[in-house]
Formats: C-alpha cells, sequence, structure tokens
C-alpha cells in the first residue's frame, strides 16, 4: 500500500498576497560609476576612498562601480526579465547638485539621468522606489559645516528633497529619505570605517578628526531632523499633506548630556513623519553577555573569516548557517518583525533589503562563481518568515533583495559580492545571471504552479 503525505505548497509569488511587490535594491555610489561624468560634484565617498585607500579592502572605489550610469537599460532588461515588480536606486545628491545647494546651482545633466532611468523603468513596468540619502554626501557640504554634524544640513536637505519631488515626483511615489542612519553615523563617526572617516583617537590611529562619544549622536540628531523636515514639505506642499518624537528613555539615561534634545516643535514634526517604514534585515547579533562570546567577538572585528566558526556556533543562536561576515538566522526575521508590530501600532512595513555576499577570492571559476546555492537558500528561508510574520498581522507589502549586481561594497570594495547576478570585473563588467537569479525569476513567474 501506498502512504499519501498531505501536500506541501513550495513557496512563490502565489503565496503572498495580490499587489505584493517584489524588487531588488541598489544605490547611487555602489551601482552609477561615472564619478567624473556628467557633471557630478565630489562627494564624501570619493573623498573618503581617496584619502583612506586603506580602508577599502581591495583600494578600490566607486569611480566606475558597476557602470549603471551608462548600463542602465541594460539592467532594467536583466530586472524585467526576471519578473521583478520593482527597483531601489538612490539619488547622488551632488550628481543633480554638485554643491550640495540650490544656490550652487542645478545640474541638469543629473536630473536627465534619473529621468531617464525612471522612464525606462516604468515603461519596463517596474515601479521605482527613491532614496535621497544613501551615505554620499555631496563633499562641499562636509566642508563647509561638517555635514550632519551640523543644523545647516538640514535645511539644505530639505531644498534637496524638495527640488527631487518637484522633478521625480509626478512619476515616483514611494520615497525614502535615509538609508540606516544608524549605520551612517556609527560606521562614519564612531567607528571611522565608512566616509566621512571621523572617529576618536582611541578608537583608531587614522581619523579624520571626530569623537566617537558625541559626534555620532550629532549626525544621527540632525538626519532625524532632515527626515522630518523632508517629509513636512512632501505633506505640505505635495498633498497627495517616529511616534515618540523623542529619543528612548534608556538611550537617555545611559548617553545623558551628550545626547541633543528635541524642541517642541521638532519633536511635533517628528511624530508620525512616515508612511511606510523601511527595515533593511541581514542577520541577528547575541545580546546576552557571554565573556567568551566577548572576546571572540573583539577578534571577529579584525577577521571575520578566522572567528567566524565561534561566533556562528549553531549550538548558541539556534539554527543558522555561516556566510562570509555573518551568521544567517531567517527566523530572527520574523521575530523582529512582530516586535516592529508590537512596538510600534502596527505600521505599513517595506523590506527595503535583504541578502546575503561571499567573499571573491578569485579562486572560483566563473561557473562555480554562479552557483549561489546558500543565496537560493537564503532568501527562501527568508520569505518564509517573512510570510509567516504577515500570516501573524505584520502589515508588509513588499521586499527588495539586496543586491540586483554585485557591486561597491563600501569598505569591502569589490571583494564581497551580494548580487544574484554576477559582474565580472576583469572583463567589462559583463553581467551574467547567478542561480539565484534563475531561481527568483521562477519564483516570480506567476505561472509557476508546482503542483
Ligand atoms: C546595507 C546598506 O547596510 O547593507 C547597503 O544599505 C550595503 O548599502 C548592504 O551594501 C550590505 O552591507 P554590509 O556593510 O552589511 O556588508
Amino acid at each position: 500500500s501506498i502512504a499519501l503525505t498531505p501536500q506541501i505548497d513550495l513557496l512563490n509569488r502565489n503565496s503572498f498576497p495580490t499587489g505584493f511587490i517584489f524588487g531588488t535594491a541598489s544605490s547611487a555610489y555602489q551601482y552609477e560609476g561615472a564619478a567624473n561624468e556628467g557633471g557630478r560634484g565630489p562627494s564624501i565617498w570619493d573623498t573618503f576612498t581617496d584619502k583612506y585607500p586603506e580602508k577599502i579592502e581591495d583600494r578600490s572605489n566607486g569611480d566606475v562601480a558597476v557602470d549603471s550610469y551608462h548600463r542602465y537599460k541594460e539592467d532594467v532588461q536583466i530586472m524585467k526579465n526576471m519578473n521583478l515588480d520593482a527597483y531601489r536606486i538612490s539619488i547622488s545628491w551632488s550628481r543633480i547638485l554638485p554643491n550640495g545647494t540650490l544656490s550652487g546651482g542645478i545640474n541638469q545633466k543629473g536630473i536627465d539621468y534619473y529621468n531617464n532611468l525612471i522612464n525606462e523603468l516604468l515603461a519596463n513596468g517596474l515601479e521605482p522606489f527613491v532614496t535621497l540619502f544613501h551615505w554620499d554626501l555631496p563633499q562641499s557640504l562636509e566642508d563647509e559645516y561638517g555635514g550632519f554634524l551640523s543644523p545647516h544640513s538640514v535645511k539644505d536637505f530639505q531644498d534637496y528633497a524638495e527640488l527631487c519631488f518637484k522633478e521625480f515626483g509626478d512619476r515616483v511615489k514611494k520615497w525614502i529619505t535615509l538609508n540606516e542612519p544608524y549605520s551612517y553615523s556609527n560606521k562614519g563617526y564612531a567607528l571611522g570605517r565608512h566616509a566621512p572617516g571621523r572617529c576618536s583617537d582611541w578608537w583608531s590611529p587614522n581619523c579624520n578628526g571626530g569623537d566617537s562619544g558625541t559626534e555620532p549622536y550629532l549626525a544621527t540628531h540632525h538626519q532625524l531632523l532632515a527626515h522630518a523636515a523632508a517629509v513636512n514639505v512632501y505633506r505640505t506642499k505635495f498633498m497627495d499633506p517616529l511616534t515618540r518624537g523623542d529619543y528612548p528613555e534608556i538611550m537617555r539615561s545611559l548617553v545623558k548630556s551628550r545626547l541633543p534634545k528635541f524642541t517642541k516643535e521638532q519633536s511635533k514634526l517628528l511624530i508620525n513623519s512616515f508612511d511606510f517604514l523601511g527595515i533593511n534585515y541581514y542577520t541577528a547579533n547575541f545580546v546576552s553577555d557571554a565573556p567568551e562570546l566577548r572576546n571572540a567577538r573583539a577578534s571577529y572585528m579584525t577577521d571575520p573569516l578566522v572567528n567566524c566558526s565561534f561566533v556562528c556556533d549553531g549550538k548558541l543562536i539556534g539554527e543558522n548557517v555561516v556566510s562570509d561576515w555573518l551568521y544567517v538566522y531567517p527566523k530572527g526575521f520574523r521575530e523582529v518583525l512582530l516586535y516592529t508590530k508590537e512596538k510600534y501600532n502596527n505600521p505599513l512595513i517595506y523590506i527595503t533589503e535583504n541578502g546575503v555576499s561571499e567573499y571573491d577570492d578569485h579562486s572560483l571559476s566563473l561557473e562555480e562563481s554562479l552557483l549561489d546555492i546558500y543565496r537560493v537558500d537564503y532568501h527562501y528561508g527568508h520569505l518564509y518568515y517573512l510570510l509567516d510574520a504577515m500570516k501573524n498581522g505584520v502589515n508588509v507589502k513588499g521586499y527588495f533583495v539586496w543586491s540586483l549586481l554585485d557591486n561597491f561594497e563600501w569598505e569591502s570594495g569589490y571583494i564581497k559580492r551580494f548580487g544574484m547576478n554576477f559582474v565580472d570585473y576583469k572583463n567589462g563588467l559583463k553581467r551574467y545571471s547567478k542561480l539565484s537569479a534563475l531561481w527568483f525569476k521562477d519564483f516570480l513567474n506567476i505561472k509557476t504552479k508546482l503542483h
């Protein structure tokens, strides 16, 4: 006799509600290249990679990156071919305002580039999601007043945002003000590992000035105010017209007088200053203090490869898979979503990034590089727990993979590969689908019926 087992539907697009959006994400400095073309002004990442080449693992920069400035049409076809619905890009502030301010002049060629890209996306059935600031601040604002350390940045960001809303707002309906403000402040002002590379001397001998104890808070404070100012402009002038308006209690009691304060008006502006929350989820971290882990963690920061097996110990964290730099913990995705739902009154959420990378040690053949089974596994696991969170009432409307292509991975240069599509840096930046791109294409094919 044959025992019949109940059939379980494997996950695909049809498992998600109608209208749920699937996309991939990118950012200007990591993708565009054409750093000195089309009237673009320099950003702090041009300066940082130039001044501190040793802070980038392979001493590279984003001058050429994956050349999306010239190849955006080809990339849009890759996305269309993958059955994607949306693309998350960021605008390079200094490409449209080379000096960072309106009074410094608008660069029409920059506006044209984004118009062309947005139109190309729409013509191919892809919705643009646009981030205003993905870490590449115009260098002139850094020189003039220290960038986000200064309150002047709030007004300049507001002007820049208003210009973008005016130029692109007729076609772009999903705006993201800031990408990971915490990462920008922490890596740029506490650790000094990202532009503008500021930190205290006790942290690193190679700091571009700075004070790791105060500046990260200031940079975050002004980013928050800049965010609120931009949203206010969007709502009051473009009418289609954070929840408590203050820092968490624990933060106020720990940071004390080093923490900047909001005025009543600023608090008011911050409260509910978003229509949706963008969550970037990659990994999970240990919370409890275990001395043996503390040591591992310290050396992990200097040598991710050596200690990963210890930090990633399955017994300690539960089911996880070791990747090159993080432990993979898909269940944590569900946890963070459920937590956000409970704590912040069930906001509308888009997953604006989720992805995994591999180190390119140049030992693999092209065929081997394309065989990214672990990436398929990673996304399948995360989509499974995302769906599970949604079944438990979390209000998520879209999911963006980081990333469409391999690209310039900040301090890791081109060594870390995050793409579903491989970029052959040695042969004219030719793009090749990895296994994960083909898997995702099939996952997104509405005709896919597994039974
Ligand atoms: C996010 C950034 O932090 O993660 C992306 O928004 C970045 O720009 C991605 O490429 C991966 O970065 P990392 O530093 O975690 O390797």
